[in-house]
């Protein structure tokens, strides 16, 4: 079976086409970061231009790459949420009226659930029950996955997502846009344990995250008349190891309290060097280990949808044929999600 992703949740149109034999046979991801530079952040209306006049090319090129026209489509998966409206509604419609012209099923799938489901698609994957860690620019959560659709919420960021507080300190630094991967660049460059930021909630008896307030202590520190913009390095430093350490301390106490051996990391912020290097070696010494999507898989994309919905399908999920309302979600809880309906 042959399922086409369609992702257009935000900033990036991902198309994919996995085959349930074959593996990922094609993808291909547009990111939109160009259009969006000028304005310091995603420009919702523009975005959802973007995505319509790039689906049916990646459509056709992933064709393409994958060697196979549109009857080879036994189905099609689409991101129904959560993310900005208007551009997942253009993702539903294309999904729904590609599904509708081919007479083949429709999944509208989470885009969390395409995250987490992400590092299944290696070549090494873990096996139900695990911890996934959840880190984008919109979600910091710490879930247990017992199978696909049985995700139960063990703890999530009050406040800002790991994500949003690399971008937003970035922003505050002077970085451009978008500003975590830059500020992870500069970090590398930069000496930890000058600066004393906080870490937020490191210590509380839960799961939960906070990042709004290590964001306050990097603008007390370059707001203060003694800052020296030259240890910028150093300052991004000391805040990626604070967001680390914290990331790092509640995902093992997460294995720890459910009793699991395996940690799977998804999300953008995954593709963090220091927090994959800080993970592992933690793990390591427990004899537990973690899994990471590929990385050209850890940012928003079509294979992880086209694959979450291959799981679903391939366990007798009953969905339409296309032609149906078109609804999107773009505020949707992972844990309300329910494992494949058959029948
Ligand atoms: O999952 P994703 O592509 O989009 C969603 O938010 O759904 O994640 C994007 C987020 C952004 O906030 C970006 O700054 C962050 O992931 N990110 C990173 C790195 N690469 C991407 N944050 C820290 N270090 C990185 N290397
Ligand atoms: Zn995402």
């Amino acid at each position: 079976m042959r399922v086409l992703g369609i992702e257009t949740s935000c900033d990036e149109t991902g198309v994919a086409l996995y085959d349930t034999c074959g593996g990922l046979l094609a993808h291909r991801v547009h990111s939109q970061i160009d259009l969006h530079a000028a304005y310091g952040g995603v420009v919702p209306e523009l975005a959802s231009r973007d995505h319509i006049r790039c689906l049916p090319v990646l459509v056709r090129q992933t064709l393409e790459e994958a060697g196979c026209g549109l009857e080879a489509v036994d189905a099609v998966a689409y991101t129904v949420g959560p993310g900005l409206a208007g551009a997942l509604l253009v993702g539903a419609g294309f999904a729904e009226a590609l599904g509708t012209a081919r007479g083949v099923p429709v999944l509208p799938i989470h885009h969390l659930e395409g995250h987490l489901l992400s590092p299944l698609l290696s070549g090494d994957p873990p096996a139900f029950p695990f911890v996934a860690l959840l880190v984008s620019g919109g979600h910091t959560q710490l879930m247990r996955v017992g199978g696909v659709g049985d995700y139960a919420l063990l703890g999530e960021t009050l406040d800002d997502a790991a994500g949003e507080a690399f971008d937003k300190t970035a922003k505050l630094l002077g970085l451009g846009y978008p500003g975590g991967p830059q500020l992870a660049r500069l970090a590398a460059d930069g000496r930890p344990g000058r600066f004393a930021l906080p870490r937020p909630m490191l210590r509380s008896p839960d799961l939960d995250f906070s990042f709004s307030g290590l964001k306050t202590a990097v603008v007390n520190v370059v707001s203060a008349p003694a800052w020296d913009p030259d240890d910028v390095a150093d300052l991004a430093a000391d805040f990626q190891e604070a967001v680390v350490e914290v990331l790092c301390a509640k995902s093992l106490r997460a294995l720890a309290e459910t009793a699991l051996s395996q940690l799977v990391v998804a999300g953008g912020v995954g593709a963090n060097r220091r927090l994959r290097a800080r993970l592992d070696e933690a793990a390591a010494e427990k004899g537990w280990r973690v899994y990471y999507p590929e990385p050209e898989l850890c940012t928003d994309n079509g294979a992880m949808i086209a694959f979450a919905g291959a799981l679903r399908l391939s366990a007798g999920e009953s969905v339409g044929r296309g032609g149906g309302a078109i609804r999107v979600r773009p505020r949707w809880a992972l844990a309300e999600l329910v494992p494949p309906r058959t029948g």
